[in-house]
Order: structure tokens, then sequence, then C-alpha cells
């Protein structure tokens, strides 16, 4: 192989490297590959070689040609080889532990997706403005109650999105300290202080162990709510699920579960962790801070900058199905590929001043949401209960600022800041 085509092993190491998401490392790496290699191959001992794919046209480009860029015949998210046999093993042969959408292409997918997505659109989820407006102000309240000094993400982020999707889903609130704890586990994998057995799990394969067993503490949970909803169908989303059809037959258990855990689990991580990152930023940036608060009308801007800035969602990986030409580069028929989410968002060529945090950043041309076919089904629903959040909190927030070391987690899939200590003033 070409040495320029080739991405030296640090550089490609920190792609990879839970780590490399908590200390910084990750993004200078992409800020690296964006300037010298921005589409190149990664060949490490232990895994299959992948292309990283840093800049934001080549992630759109790919992202949208979902017929040419499969999401399910490889793993969706990045694996060791080990980490691969292991789960190929235990399936009877499937990359994947779980059947949700993002693991579905074309002629499954759209099927799927159809199932919900009425439900997560604009018009729809309106209706729930005035719940979700109940949840935030009994989040305000508390942080006031607390009297000057929390943790943000401890206190707020996490539970806020989390009340906001069992709401939705038609969870009952006595539960929800079960699913954030399994949602914990399930996305905290690599990062010692969040999953399971509190212990760096260095081998993929004990990883892939600790990740099943907490996959069966979902599946069982949901498979009461599946049950209790085929018998008294309601109106919410986990009915929805229960009750679709697929060609005209019933979802099979392990599908209707599989798309409980990723509405679940997708629905409040990404979001908690956009709503600490929007408040670390406001305390990195106290003049971004005061112009919110002088203009609520920038509260969406906010919002969206905040998702950027975070950008939760750190990869989701496509294989090809035939050959293809991009950026002078022959991606072969099987490559796989690692769509570098953060990376596309600080890209130089699209967001100027990148690393800075702007409220008002227009056009802001994230791609957190990701692209194409498999474009987040929740992207309404996120923003709209961050937007309601700070709608809350900000006019009572009279000051903001850092109370202690802030700390990211560990994660090369899904994270964000897992500890923020904050000291303010509240009305
Ligand atoms: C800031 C918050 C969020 C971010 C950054 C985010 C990010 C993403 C991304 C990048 C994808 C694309 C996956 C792919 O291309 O393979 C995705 C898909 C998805 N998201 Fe989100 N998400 C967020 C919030 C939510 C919420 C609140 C829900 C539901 C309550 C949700 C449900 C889903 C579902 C069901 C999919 C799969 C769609 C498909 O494959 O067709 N997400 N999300």
């Amino acid at each position: 192989m070409s040495a320029d085509l080739l991405i030296p092993e640090a550089v490609a190491r920190d792609t990879i490297s839970p780590a490399a998401y908590a200390d910084g490392a990750a993004l200078e790496a992409f800020k690296w590959l964006r300037a010298n290699n921005p589409l190149g191959k990664a060949e490490l001992e232990g895994v299959y070689p992948f292309w990283i794919v840093s800049k934001h046209a080549d992630i759109l480009e790919i992202s949208r040609q979902n017929d040419l860029f499969h999401s399910g015949d490889m793993p969706t998210t990045f694996t060791t080889i080990a980490g691969d046999d292991y789960v190929r093993k235990v399936t009877g042969g499937s990359p994947h532990l779980l059947r949700t959408l993002v693991q579905m292409d074309a002629p499954d997918h759209p099927k799927y997706r159809v199932l919900t997505q009425s439900w997560f659109l604009p018009q729809n989820i309106r209706h729930l403005e005035d719940r979700i407006r109940t949840i935030a102000r009994a989040h305000v309240d508390r942080m006031a109650e607390l009297g000057g000094e929390c943790d943000f993400v401890r206190d707020v982020a996490l539970t806020y999105p989390l009340r906001v999707v069992m709401q939705v889903m038609g969870v009952p609130q006595a539960d929800e300290p079960r699913m954030l704890k399994l949602t914990q586990e399930l996305f905290g994998a690599s990062d010692p202080e969040l999953n399971r057995s509190r212990s760096d799990l260095t081998e993929n394969a004990d990883a892939m162990g600790e990740l099943q067993a907490v996959i069966a503490d979902f599946f069982m949970y949901f498979k009461q709510i599946t049950d209790d909803r085929k018998a008294h169908p309601r109106d919410d989303l986990a009915t929805a699920i229960a009750t679709g059809q697929i060609d005209g037959q019933p979802i099979s258990d392990f599908e209707a579960m599989s798309y409980y855990v990723i509405v679940a689990t997708a629905g409040h991580d990404t979001t908690s962790s956009s709503t600490a990152g929007a408040a670390w930023a406001m305390c990195d940036f106290p003049e971004q801070f005061a112009k919110v608060k002088a203009d609520p009308s920038l509260i969406p801007g906010l919002v969206d900058e905040s998702i950027r800035w975070t950008t939760p969602v750190k990869h989701f990986m496509r294989s090809a199905t035939a050959d293809y030409d991009l950026r002078d580069r022959k991606i072969a028929k099987g490559d796989w590929l690692w769509l570098a989410y953060p990376s596309g968002n600080r890209d130089e060529e699209v967001f100027g001043d990148p690393e800075a945090f702007r409220v008002d950043r227009n056009p802001n041309r994230h791609l957190a949401f990701g692209y194409g076919a498999h474009l987040c089904l929740g992207q309404h629903l996120a923003k709209m209960e961050m937007r309601i959040l700070w709608e809350e909190m900000l006019p009572r927030l009279k000051s903001l600022e850092h109370a202690g070391e802030p700390a990211l987690a560990a994660g090369s899939f899904v994270g964000g800041p897992k500890r923020l200590p904050i000291r303010y003033q509240m009305a």
C-alpha cells in the first residue's frame, strides 16, 4: 500500500481508542487527518483494515448512498476481530448482537423505520411539549434547591432526557433508575467508571460478553412491556412497536425488543451528552452564555451548536457493496469505513473557527444526526427537549461557572461529559 494512503499507527489508534475521546487526542488525530490524509486507510493488528472518513463532504457522500454503503453487512460500530468472532459465535454468524434500525439495510430498513416514523414527526411530538416542560421545570427547581453547586451531568443532564424518552415510550417512572443504569452499562462499556464490572475491559471479547449480559437484561424488561401492550394497546410508542406488522406479519419479539433498546438508549444518552455539553461550553465561553441569556431567540442556535460541539455519536461504520472512487482513492467492494462525525463537525472547510462555541453560528450544517436513510429518527424530539430545558433554565440562571474539573467519558462510539461540577446563582 502506498505510504500516503496508510494512516500512521498512532493517529489510527487515537481514532479507535476510547481514552482518546476523554483526553482530546481523538480530535487532534482528526485535525491531522483532515489536513494530511482526509480519506486514508488504517491497518492495525487485531482489527480488519478500515478507511477513516474525516471530511464533512465525504461523510455526507457516503451516508446518502445507502445501497452502495451498507450498515448491516459488517459490524455497524467498530470492533476488533476477536470481538467480531465472539459475536458471530454467539449469534450463529451475524455480526450484530441486536437487530435494530441502524443495523438494517433496504428492503427491511424502510419497513421497520415506517413503524415509528410518524411518531417522531414534529407535528406529532408537538403534543408532548407541555409534558416535557413540566419535566424541565422540575429539573430547574431541583437545581435551585441544590443551592448553587451541583454536578450538572448527574443532577440534570442524565435524568431529564431519560424521563422524556420514558414518557414517550410509556415506561413507568418507577423503572427509570433501572433503565438509566442499563443504558450507561450499554453505552459506557469501555469506560471503567460506567461499565458493569467497573473494570478496564481491554479484551474486546470480555467487553462483548459484558454487553451481551446487559442486552439480556434489557430484553427481559421489555418483554413485559411488549406482552402488556399486545394485551392492552395504548396511545404510546411501545404500543406502535409491540403491535407493528412487517409484510402483514407481527414483528418478532426479538426485533420488537431491539427496537425498544435503540429508542430507549439512543433517545437519552445522546441528548444527555449534548445538554451537558451546552452547560460546559457556556462555562468555557461566558460571553456566549451572556448572549443567549440576553436574546432567547438564540436558544435553538445554542441547541444546534451544543450538538455540533459535543457530537455525542462518535462514529458509525459502513461497508461498500461495490467499488467506489472518492477523493482520488479507490474504495473496494467489501471495504469497511469509519464515519468520523466529530471530525466532520470540526471541518475547517465548512465551519469557521470550528473549535469556538458560537450560539449564533449560522448556517450550522453539523452532521451529528447522520445523513441519508438512517438520519436520526429522534432529532426533532432531541432538539425540542433541549430547547424547552434552556427556555425554562436560562431566565432563572443568573450566573454559571465551572466549580471543579469536568471530565469526558472514555468511548469511541457514544459519549460526552461524565462529570461537570458547576457553581451558579438562580432566581
Ligand atoms: C442529540 C441527540 C442525538 C444524536 C446526536 C443522535 C445521533 C444519531 C445518529 C448519528 C444516527 C445515525 C445512525 C446511522 O447513520 O447509522 C441516529 C439514528 C437514530 N436515532 Fe438518534 N440521535 C440523537 C437523539 C435521538 C433521540 C432523542 C432518539 C429517540 C427518542 C433517537 C433515535 C434514533 C433512532 C431510532 C435512530 C436509527 C434510525 C435509522 O437507522 O433509521 N436519537 N441518531
